[in-house]
């Protein structure tokens, strides 16, 4: 389906954000024929520039930066005719009056994407309401991180909501559009043989992954007041963490679906100081090697303040207090500098109730589903089948039932999440899209830990970068008798 025709206002259009995602899957959507005829883009920044400057601009880049066989310079123009500039400075109210201008056709949808820095989502949407470029029809995009904590998302979410319904907001957490994630729903809801395993009576403990081989990427003022529990746990890992704990929804309205993640995330065992030592680690990197090259420690990353005792690395045991997870520890750890860039969960079913095989290899006898989201993203379920041969007598012996996307379904390129969420936006569709509770009750969970660090809690623990972080880690696992899944 082609979208509706749209008029988009993006704010920060020369960030960092817009030029590294959003262009390129605009770019993307247009090549593949979904950005319906007549759309508009206004580019909108305080730098000095005009329309013919960052349209040479956004050339220039497009072509660095998409893949020279996906890159097709007459659709790239043909999208850059879409977008104009204008320069406006975000806190000057009289100064949005030019875009009511630029609205000559109050028909079409207005899509408000707010990709500048949280602090001014408030006043921005003032500002366009009393420009009063907005209509109830308008859909306002923000990017997380929403607020800090608990209280300044709140205050965030209060300023949209002076101006704004919730159905007009659509939150990004962009795990949400990687269609790996996305394939949680129909793995859990489409197939009914693991809908009745998933519970604690047939699963012993859930694994979350996120690794990242990349440092802090020149971000070091925003990360270093974010740290490794903001920047990711508060929401790419707890939302990989409600698609799977979630219970079915009764259908795949946004709203139908969001609500079963908020009762997941209100069942989250809060973690209080005396829980800190067995179920909370974080580290930071040192010096290290990354992918085969030496890299600096997190303290000597351009413009750190030597003493941060920000995280780079979180690992958390968490436990869910509801009927269908209790008992099953959720171990979830996420990186900078790890050895690769690996996102994988790791269900572990519970073994057979009475075990007749060699007692040596009673360590085999769980199953286990490795669901890859990225890269080389599918699924394995591991099996326990005979070892073949006269001599193996019942020797067993574990085998994936493999399911790689791209060899299975020759898929061609797996479209980035931006790609999805865009196209998503423009169709006014919210099921991808964070909600106000969702984001409330996930800091809600999320300061205690950060609460229970600055009451006097240990300083991060070292890792050198390259490894899996913090030894303590490896031991908040084996303490409970496992470990993090490697695939051998
Ligand atoms: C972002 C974080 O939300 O997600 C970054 O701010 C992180 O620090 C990134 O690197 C990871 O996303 P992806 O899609 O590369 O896994």
């Amino acid at each position: 389906t082609i979208t509706a025709r749209c008029d988009i206002m993006l704010f920060g259009a020369l960030g960092d954000l817009a030029q590294r995602k959003l262009f390129p899957a605009f770019y993307q959507l247009e090549r593949g024929g979904l950005i319906a005829d007549g759309s508009r883009i206004l580019a909108l920044a305080r730098r000095e520039l005009d329309t013919a400057g960052l349209r040479k601009l956004l050339l220039e880049r497009l072509e660095q930066s998409i893949k020279p066989e996906e890159f097709d310079r007459s659709v790239a123009e043909a999208f850059l005719q879409r977008v104009e500039y204008q320069i406006l400075e975000f806190h000057d109210k009289e100064g949005f009056g030019v875009l009511n201008g630029w609205r000559d056709e109050q028909n079409s949808q207005l899509i408000v994407y707010l990709a500048s820095p949280p602090s001014i989502y408030g006043v921005i949407a003032r500002n366009l309401h009393s420009a009063s470029c907005c209509t109830e029809k308008t859909r306002v995009v923000v990017e997380k991180p929403v607020g800090h904590d608990l209280e300044s998302s709140r205050v965030i979410n209060d300023e949209l909501a002076e101006v704004y319904n919730e159905n007009q907001l659509f939150r990004i957490d962009h795990y949400l559009g990687k269609e790996t994630v996305q394939n949680l729903i129909a793995l859990r809801f489409a197939n009914n043989l693991f809908a009745s395993q998933w519970d604690q009576n047939h699963i012993s403990h859930v694994e979350i992954t996120v690794a990242e081989s990349v440092g802090i990427e020149g971000r070091w003022g925003y990360f270093d007041r974010a740290g490794q529990i903001r920047d990711m746990v508060q929401n790419h890992l707890l939302q990989l963490l409600c698609l799977i704990a979630m219970d079915p929804p009764s259908d795949l309205s946004a709203d139908s679906l969001r609500d079963e993640k908020v009762k997941v995330l209100k069942a989250l065992r809060t973690i209080t100081p005396d829980m800190m030592e067995t179920c909370v680690v974080r580290g930071q990197y040192t010096a290290g090697t990354s992918v085969g090259k030496p890299v600096p420690g997190y303290l000597e990353e351009e413009g750190a303040n030597r003493r941060s005792q920000t995280e780079t690395f979180v690992a958390l045991k968490v436990e869910i207090d509801n009927w269908r997870w209790s008992g099953v520890p959720f171990y979830i750890r996420t990186g900078k500098r790890l050895p690769e860039k690996l996102s994988q969960i790791i269900i572990h079913f519970k073994p057979a109730p009475h075990y007749i095989f060699d007692p040596d290899q009673k360590h085999l006898a769980n199953n286990k589903l490795i669901i890859r989201l990225q890269p080389d993203e599918g699924m394995a379920l591991k099996i326990l089948t005979k070892d073949q041969g006269l001599h193996k007598g019942m020797r067993l012996r574990q085998g994936p039932l493999e399911l790689t996307f791209s060899e299975t379904f020759e898929i061609g390129r797996i479209p980035d999440a931006y790609e999805r969420l865009l196209w998503e936006i423009m169709k006014g569709n919210q099921y991808l899209f964070v909600r106000r509770d969702e984001v409330e009750h996930a800091w809600r969970w999320v300061d205690r830990i950060i609460q229970n660090w600055s009451d006097g809690g240990d300083p991060p623990k070292r890792y050198a970068a390259g490894t899996w972080g913090p030894v303590a880690a490896i031991a908040m696992i084996t303490r409970d008798g496992r470990s993090w899944y490697e695939d051998a």
